[in-house]
């Protein structure tokens, strides 16, 4: 791809001007715009880097180890990863409210990277894989009088006394672009065609407070939901899928047993940079083999719905 070939060029010289020979720190979230901006800064300033990937405990099934062996196996970057679980789940506790969640993480992320600048001994700079579309939905809403949105973490959501300054090589590009410059970076298709995942992770796919149980139900559920799509043939006709846990408990009846557990929908949108998006039509088969599954293979919840919601006039994620 000439274009971005070209844009790959442009950005290494810019990045290599703008942190000179100061240490840069980035945070890896799992998805593909964070990847992409660490194989790109990698390539301009080598062992200046230092990739961490935080793990807050609110990552999909499976996706903290394919992270890790992206960058140690295929990529041979240094990466630290850094289980701080119990730090963020702790401060959630009782914690409720979306935007406060967002503050919460976003400030805990920028704690985690700050005392990780000083371990390799001061570094000047965080770079994040902030997206055009973060930009504008986490500034204002169509040119209007500003308003946020959602305060996105990589963005609106950091706190003004950070003391590092930003590289972030992608904030022109939409989603579409950056897929292909992280195929022209030589990232394996598998992971370039990866569903977005948000920063604050599953936190806010679980509406009222988030525990680590709940986490664990809702892993299991999403992860029934996700092998049924890729079975299906579906994963890359999809922009985003994924199960919300619910705050909500209903009646249901299991053998000869009354239940009362939770509730789980889920989502699936079309979309081309998740500004706006259309609901994915599953047919009727495919949903009720899912909902079944569920049900069956995931303790803690005893009833499943599906999001008919298109973007406007709802948001893809549920906070
Ligand atoms: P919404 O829910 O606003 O999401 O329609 C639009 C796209 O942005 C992702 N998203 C986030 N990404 N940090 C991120 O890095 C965030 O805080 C965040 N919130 C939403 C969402 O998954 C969708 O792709």
């Amino acid at each position: 791809d000439w274009t971005m070939a070209e844009f790959r060029r442009t950005k290494i010289a810019e990045i290599r001007e703008q942190v000179g020979s100061s240490r840069v720190i980035c945070g890896l979230s799992g998805g593909v715009d964070s990847a992409v901006a660490a194989v790109l800064i990698h390539e301009a300033i080598g062992d200046q880097l230092t990739c961490v990937f935080v793990d807050h405990g609110l990552m999909r099934m499976g996706e903290a180890e394919q992270v890790v062996s992206l960058f140690r196996n295929h990529y041979n970057i240094p990466l630290v990863h850094k289980d701080v679980s119990p730090l963020f789940l702790g401060g959630l506790a009782g914690v409720t409210d979306p935007e406060a969640k967002r503050k919460f993480i976003g400030k805990t992320f920028i704690d985690v990277f700050e005392a990780e600048a000083r371990q390799v001994g001061g570094a000047d700079f965080l770079a994040q894989g902030t997206l055009y579309p973060d930009v504008i939905e986490s500034v204002s809403f169509t040119g209007g009088p500003s308003v946020t949105i959602k305060s996105h973490h990589n963005v609106g959501g950091l706190p003004d006394r950070m003391n590092m300054k930003l590289v972030e090589p992608l904030r022109e590009l939409f989603k579409d672009e950056v897929r292909a410059l992280g195929r022209e970076l030589g990232l394996p298709d598998i992971f370039v065609g990866r569903h977005p995942f948000p920063g604050p992770g599953l936190a806010i796919r679980i509406p009222g407070e988030v525990t680590r149980e709940r986490c664990d139900i809702l892993r299991k559920a999403d992860a029934v939901y996700l092998e049924e799509i890729r079975n299906a043939g579906l994963y890359d006709a999809i922009w985003q899928a994924f199960a919300v846990l619910l705050p909500v408990k209903t009646v249901g009846v299991m053998g000869d047993f009354r239940t009362y557990d939770n509730v789980c929908a889920l989502r699936a949108v079309t979309s081309t940079d998740g500004m706006t998006a259309d609901i994915y039509p599953f047919d009727a088969a495919f949903l009720s083999r899912v909902a079944t599954r569920i049900v069956n293979e995931v303790k803690g919840i005893n009833r499943v719905v599906y999001d008919y919601t298109s973007k406007p006039p709802g948001t893809i994620e549920w906070e």
